[in-house]
């Protein structure tokens, strides 16, 4: 019991910390920050206050806070007793932890793969200089992670003199600045760290007019981070130990809370089973009926179903999101550029993943913020939105939902070289796909094969998938090419996006999940127009890979992905429709190519060039395809009446 105790109180000390990181730009005054403070707080060791005093003396100078950090370095260089990665002190409130000093160079790397959670930020802005090049990147680095609490500090205040107009001026600069990446500073204050201006007491004789909080007022105010109870459960599992005929999954719980007697869905595999015990981990000894974000637990299950590290156990509400695609919002750190087509290994949850870079969609220029388009590649310290793909589905919360699954960090061999956040905007939730609804449901066998209808036919029922932007020509093309096969005796039948979507799919509007949705109703129908043993030609944007895919895996033999490709530009100049011109004005939303992605085959069977060729060109290109595709062979036919029997002759 005792022990338990002893662990329990050491648990929430640590907990009790408040961790926080400094950042800002070279020379705006972090390590002077950081040496004033730890005097300040009288958290220095002994005799370094007089070192310092000596060698600052003997330089003639006023001290020079930052010696400390210098001189921490200087230990840690030579592994003795301070880490500087890891500064602590103490307010008569409370206990803090400065992770990362800066300088250190593992600071981006650790902020990034989480190595350094913080609870809170300072973001230290010179009062002459202003917001410079670090200081905005740093800012939008604080607000990629989604740090809330942030806390400016405007320093060298003496520099200008403790002008008011001087610091209102620039603390409207700042309010504007990180309003525009959703940060707002919990507190804006002048100080000069060197003179200890507003550090421990309000500096009345030189700044009368400011009237806030003190920076140790301001750092008593912070929070440590909590655990996520409220959120959705999600439980990641780290690894599965057996034990005898026992499994146990363990792991941590990320957000949420998991009670024994609950019924967990597992991601990917979108399977269910209930929890019979959770342990305490590593103390498998401890049961209890109920854990919590932030506690690790070992659980084990009433079914034997396949659960496997990276798997994330939820409830079957709320459940995480499904998708081998998702787009991510990216700090670059490697040296070597990003570049569409690159893999890296990239670490979700608890598991790490072959990623894919599928697009750059944007550079993010963090100094206007605005969105740069049509980025080849993403060098070091930059920011961009990127669309990655992994081979398998795999568990996805947007960063928005949870910001502890929502996350990524990608690794080239075992360093990292960039991280960011999850967001799914323009993609699907693809569970919906994959969860059958109906029970109880048998297959009736046809009597007529697909074969023999061929053999009757005299050619092949087939699907014909077009695929392309709005514009470049796909219901044009489907309908000449379906006139085209009807005059050759063949039976076709044309499924159209625009005419679908008045009837059959008049449920659907233009959201991921509902063009998904539009898509998988699609090939079902087709794949039924086929077994009838007609040519079926689709014409549909269908922007997703995996919905393309999911289409061919009903009738793989008989199905052919047709790329009709003219460039966004090319599509927009016809704008048949007017609808781009709509899109562009805003008047519609989520429309494929301007705000809603569209991903282009990566091996389709045939491409037919609508910009490169005239109509007729492509209309033989196409008939001709199909043609050669749904022929009935001599040898087909032999091998059909070998087993005929099955079917009926009429
Ligand atoms: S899909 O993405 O779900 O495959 P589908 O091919 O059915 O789309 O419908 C596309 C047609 O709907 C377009 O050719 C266009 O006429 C019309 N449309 C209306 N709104 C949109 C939109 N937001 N994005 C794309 N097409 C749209």
């Amino acid at each position: 019991m005792a022990k338990n105790k002893t662990k329990e109180q050491s648990v929430k000390l640590e907990n009790d910390k408040v961790r926080i990181v400094i950042v800002g730009h070279v020379d705006h005054g972090k390590s002077t920050l950081i040496g004033r403070l730890l005097y300040d707080t009288d958290s220095l060791p002994d005799g370094k206050m007089d070192e310092l005093k000596k060698a600052s003396e003997k330089r003639g100078e006023v001290i020079e806070w930052s010696y400390l950090l210098d001189a921490f370095q200087a230990e840690r260089d030579q592994a003795i007793t301070i880490d500087t990665t890891q500064i602590q002190f103490s307010t008569d409130k409370k206990n803090f932890v400065i992770i990362d000093a800066p300088g250190h160079t593992e600071f981006l790397k650790n902020m990034i793969s989480g190595a350094a959670q913080a609870d809170a930020a300072i973001l230290v802005v010179d009062a002459v200089e202003g917001l410079q090049e670090q200081t905005r990147r740093h800012a939008y680095l604080l607000s990629l992670l989604g740090l809330r609490q942030v806390a400016v500090v405007v320093n060298k205040i003496d520099k200008i003199d403790f002008s008011a107009e001087k610091y209102g001026a620039l603390c409207k600069k700042i309010v504007d600045f990180l309003g525009g990446m959703n940060i707002r500073p919990s507190e804006i204050l002048p100080i000069s760290a060197r003179h200890g201006h507003n550090m421990t007491v309000l500096s009345d004789n030189e700044m009368p007019w400011y009237d806030g909080k003190t920076l140790i007022q301001l750092l008593n105010d912070l929070e440590p981070r909590r655990p996520s109870i409220a959120r959705p459960l999600r439980f990641p599992v780290q690894d599965v130990y057996r034990l005898e005929e026992k499994r146990i999954f363990v792991g941590r719980i990320e957000s949420g809370i998991l009670r024994k007697g609950d019924t967990l869905l597992f991601s990917p595999t979108n399977e269910k089973a209930k929890v019979t015990a959770i342990e305490e981990w590593p103390n498998p000894d401890i049961e209890t009926v109920e854990a919590h974000a932030g506690q690790s637990i070992g659980i084990t299950l009433d079914k034997p179903i396949f659960v496997e590290r990276g798997h994330v156990a939820s409830h079957e509400e709320n459940a995480p999101m499904l998708s081998n695609v998702f787009r991510t919002h990216l700090f670059w750190l490697s040296k070597n550029p990003m570049k569409v087509g690159d893999t890296f290994k990239a670490r979700l949850h608890a598991a790490e993943y072959n990623a894919t870079i599928q697009s750059i969609d944007h550079l993010i220029d963090t100094e206007t913020l605005v969105e740069l388009e049509d980025s080849e590649r993403v060098e070091k310290n930059q920011i961009a939105k990127v669309t990655i793909r992994v081979r398998d589905m795999v568990a996805l919360d947007p960063y928005s939902d949870n910001d502890k699954t929502g996350r990524i960090v990608l690794y080239d061999e075992h360093s990292v070289v960039g991280g960011g956040t999850i967001f799914m905007d323009g993609y699907a939730d693809q569970r919906r796909t994959l969860t059958p609804k109906s029970e109880n449901i048998y297959k009736v066998d046809h009597l007529l094969s697909y074969d023999r209808r061929a053999e009757r036919n005299g050619y092949y029922g087939g699907i014909f998938w077009f695929t392309g932007l709005s514009g470049s020509g796909k219901s044009t093309l489907a309908m000449k090419v379906e006139q085209a096969l009807f005059k050759k005796g063949y039976h076709t039948y044309v499924l159209d996006g625009d005419n679908v979507r008045h009837g059959l799919n008049k449920d659907l509007g233009f959201s991921p999940d509902d063009r998904s949705e539009n898509i998988r109703r699609i090939s079902e129908v087709a794949g039924l127009i086929s077994d009838a043993g007609t040519i079926c030609i689709t014409a549909f944007i269908s922007p997703y890979r995996s919905d393309r895919k999911r289409a061919r895996d009903i009738k793989p033999e008989r199905f052919h992905e047709i790329y009709i490709k003219a460039s966004l530009d090319a599509c927009e100049d016809r704008d048949p429709k007017g609808l781009y011109k709509k899109a562009r004005k805003g008047e519609i939303k989520q429309f494929t190519g301007i705000d809603s992605p569209y991903e282009t085959p990566e091996n389709p069977d045939l491409v037919v060039d609508t910009e490169a060729n005239d109509i007729e060109t492509c209309i033989a290109q196409i008939v001709n395809y199909i043609e050669s595709n749904i022929a009935v062979k001599k040898n087909d036919n032999d091998a059909q009446n070998e087993n005929g029997e099955k079917a009926l002759a009429i």
